[in-house]
């Protein structure tokens, strides 16, 4: 089987990774891939929001499974075009991936099904919106209704601060189109949990959770990233919050696909907030998380690509897959800078001294003459395999302090549990 990866990050590092210990693959293309990736696949300089040349090459390599790694290519309707042309391809079509691509359309989706999550209003003018915010308290939340790159959502301490944003994006064009509608919604106190999971059309089948540091500094502080650590399982989803979810939410999210004639297959990423008063749902995602792949995915004992055909052909089961007791946590080394401005072309060192069980999935790396350069923000995810929490925890911290480049940052907090 042929199979071709779509995407660059440590999220798609980690796919390849996994997909090449199928005994059913013969061959994996990875586009556009990267330093770490083009070890194992052989890369092509395709970009992922190119979908007419990503099918052009899948037609003319005869591949057999291509799988999606970044939303864009999903929101921009890869899988519809793919399957016009009879390929196979994991993912959800372009009307299922909305619930990404409009935080307003997933919000009124949630709204409809009655689905926990934030108290919220949609807006396509600066005026009503800021007209409104007395609706609302401090701190409170505006989203760019489309895809912003992780950056479309401002927390506002104060009603100056919300008008501004407000204006930012409306007007401004902040986020270009995408933050020319926006939603505001209620701030939610609590913990957060990412649960992604296994979406066949009609059934839904949760991974194991995990937890992401959006914040790029220690204490949760600075600015918010695309995620710079990430821990499996998330020890807040206990047996009865598990099973809340699963008879409460998951049910309900189905029930909403099926009298919406939404088709979704593929992964549906939901981030949940746990608060006082139960989880509610911050946002859908309509693929694999970014770190919560690099922790999630070393956690699967069952053949990937096993679980990819049952998803597109409507039959993925719970029992089809086997998750390790083992916990995994990963730490992101990041470019100095990040995530404003950073340098790239830095060379990376250290690598060949980490211990054997350590997987390090690279996300902004090339390779050049057998060097590894940085090449993008988040570089690294420095991923380990222990016992409990702690004993994964101390593994990629003695691990990470080996790698080097100039500017290199990370959290020193990943794991720690307060
Ligand atoms: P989203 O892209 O909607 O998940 O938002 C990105 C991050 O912003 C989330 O992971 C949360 O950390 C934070 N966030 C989003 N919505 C809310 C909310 N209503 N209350 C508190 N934090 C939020
Ligand atoms: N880790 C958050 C995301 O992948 O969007």
């Amino acid at each position: 089987m042929k199979v071709l990866v779509v995407g660059n990050g440590a999220r798609e590092h980690a796919l390849v990774w996994k997909i090449a210990q199928s005994n059913k693959v013969s061959k994996i293309y990875c586009a556009p891939g990267n330093g770490g990736i083009s070890n194992i696949a052989q890369c092509v300089n395709i970009n992922p929001g190119d979908v007419d040349t990503l099918l052009g090459f899948a037609l003319k390599e005869g591949i057999d499974l291509t799988v999606v790694g970044p939303e864009l290519p999903l929101v921009n309707g890869i899988v519809d075009k793919f399957n016009e042309k009879g390929l196979n391809i994991f993912g959800p079509n372009k009307k299922a991936s909305m619930l990404e691509g409009s935080k307003t359309f997933s919000k009124r989706f949630m709204e409809k099904y009655d689905i926990p999550t934030a108290r919220f209003k949609s807006y396509d003018n600066a005026q009503d919106a800021i007209g409104d915010l007395d609706n609302f308290d401090c701190p409170l939340v505006i989203k760019a209704d489309g895809l912003a790159a992780g950056k479309g959502v401002v927390i506002c301490n104060t009603y100056k601060e919300a008008e501004d944003t407000i204006l930012q994006m409306i007007e401004k064009n902040k986020f270009g189109d995408a933050g020319k509608n926006i939603v505001i919604e209620e701030f939610l106190e609590g913990i957060e949990v990412s649960l992604l999971c296994f979406v066949d059309g009609k059934n839904i089948v949760p991974m194991e959770s995990a937890r992401d540091y959006k914040k790029a500094l220690d204490g949760d502080k600075g600015l918010n990233t695309g995620g710079m650590g990430c821990f499996s399982p998330n020890p807040i989803l206990n047996e009865g919050l598990t099973n809340r979810i699963n008879k409460e939410i998951l049910t309900k999210i189905m029930t909403g696909f099926n009298r919406e004639n939404i088709e979704f297959k593929g992964v549906l990423f939901i981030g949940f907030m746990i608060t006082e008063k139960g989880p509610k749902i911050l946002e859908f995602n309509v693929r694999f998380g970014d770190p919560e792949t690099e922790v999630v995915i070393p956690r699967l004992e069952s053949d990937i690509i096993d679980i990819f055909t049952k998803v597109i052909d409507g039959n993925i089961n719970s029992s089809d897959i086997k998750w390790s007791n083992k916990r995994t946590l990963c730490v992101i080394a990041a470019s100095g800078g990040y995530p404003e401005s950073y340098e790239k072309g830095k060379l990376v060192s250290g690598l060949d001294s980490l211990d054997d069980d350590i997987l390090v999935f690279h996300g902004g790396t090339k390779n050049i003459d057998k060097d590894i350069y940085t090449n993008g923000g988040r570089v690294l995810a420095v991923t380990a395999l222990g016992e409990n929490l702690y004993e994964a925890r101390e593994k990629a911290y003695k691990n990470i302090k080996k790698v080097k480049f100039q500017g290199i940052q990370y959290r020193n907090d990943i794991g720690k549990l307060d």
